[in-house]
């Protein structure tokens, strides 16, 4: 399934960028391969705006913000939130400002990013409870550019039979191929995905697990929110939770943003943020090395099927065969790449 073919992924809700980065002045994005430019509003919210001046087409990102309004670098010419023309600076006062606007698309911020939606959302962002939960900790992981499809990130955050192979250097049992199998209720946002796993513990993670135990078994509590993202929210036997979330933001058809940001209900001082972000940073790095030898354009169709499959890869054909049917319900076929 090519991402940027299939229009009704343009209605979901996809984290862009983190809030911060957009403090001193617009920025571009590329989205489903659509050119944007992301600033802030009048009201310090984020607006997203297609990246293109209506005079020359030059990129407005190479602008600047004033007074919460982007003012294009060429001539000058000036933008509200919502995309609309609001100043010509070569114009005499008296003059009016031609009728024109540059397409505005869906943009929020939330969890510390800002959100983009190119065409009308079926679906508000998920909520995150432990969001506005005192007693978690947030935590920004990475953010970062990862040569795949979206579709191929997404399944492998669910499929448990690559631990004892690709983690082998971090918390993998390369003795212990047999993956646990996850109990998956499917949901109208997707699915979630329930399972035990025992995993190893080395030394440096006791910190981040809370036990100096050899393995410990951790309930984890998943979630697929389609089409891109994650929720693994792992407890250990202490009660620690660690719950991350993954976005896999579709740049183009063969590159993903990876978002991802975490919850702890512990202290910097039970366990420093740096700690975290060094361990996790090295287990991503395991699954990023693997999924971009794999070919981006992943078979969803099962009359194209060319992939062969196991028992645990149901969360994958979980996720294709409800991505299908999200194309059949708005009038979609699958469009992948040529052979
Ligand atoms: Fe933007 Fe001329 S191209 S003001
Ligand atoms: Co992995």
């Amino acid at each position: 399934m090519l991402t940027t073919k299939q229009k009704v992924l343009r209605r979901f809700w996809y984290a862009v960028m983190p809030l911060s980065d957009l403090a001193d002045g617009p920025k571009p994005y590329r989205l489903l391969d659509e050119d944007i430019v992301l600033f802030l509003g009048p009201d310090g919210s984020p607006a997203a705006l297609r990246d293109r001046c209506c005079h020359r087409t030059a990129k407005l990102s190479r602008g600047w913000c004033k007074d919460g309004q982007i003012v294009c670098g060429y001539h000058g010419w000036t933008y509200d939130a919502a995309g609309k023309l609001v100043h010509v600076p070569q114009f005499p006062v008296q003059q009016e400002v031609p009728n024109l606007s540059t397409p505005a698309y869906y943009c929020r911020a939330r969890y510390g990013y800002a959100w983009v939606a190119l065409d009308e959302p079926l679906a508000p962002i998920f909520d995150v409870p432990e969001d506005s939960d005192p007693s978690f900790r947030y935590v920004p992981q990475f953010y970062e550019v990862w040569n795949t499809s979206a579709l191929r990130m997404m399944e492998n955050s669910f499929d448990n039979a690559h631990f004892a192979f690709v983690h082998q250097g971090t918390f993998g049992q390369a003795d212990q191929p047999l993956p646990d199998k996850y109990e998956i209720t499917e949901t109208d946002y997707g699915f979630e995905a329930e399972t035990l796993i025992t995993v190893v513990n080395p030394p440096i993670q006791h910190r981040i697990s809370g036990t100096d135990a050899a393995t410990t078994t951790r309930h984890m509590r998943n979630k697929w929110y389609m089409p891109f993202c994650r929720r693994l929210d792992i407890e250990y036997p202490s009660g620690l939770r660690h719950i991350i979330f993954n976005c896999a933001t579709p740049i183009d058809d063969s590159h993903i943003q990876l978002v991802q940001w975490l919850y702890r209900n512990d202290t910097e001082e039970d366990c420093p943020a740096q700690l975290l972000n060094d361990w996790d940073y090295k287990i991503t790095r395991e699954d990023k090395d693997i999924i971009e030898s794999t070919d981006y354009d992943t078979p969803v169709d099962v009359a194209r099927r060319t992939e062969a499959n196991m028992v645990s890869d149901r969360p994958g054909m979980i996720m294709r065969k409800r991505l299908m049917k999200l194309l059949e319900d708005h009038g979609e076929a699958e469009v992948y790449r040529a052979a």
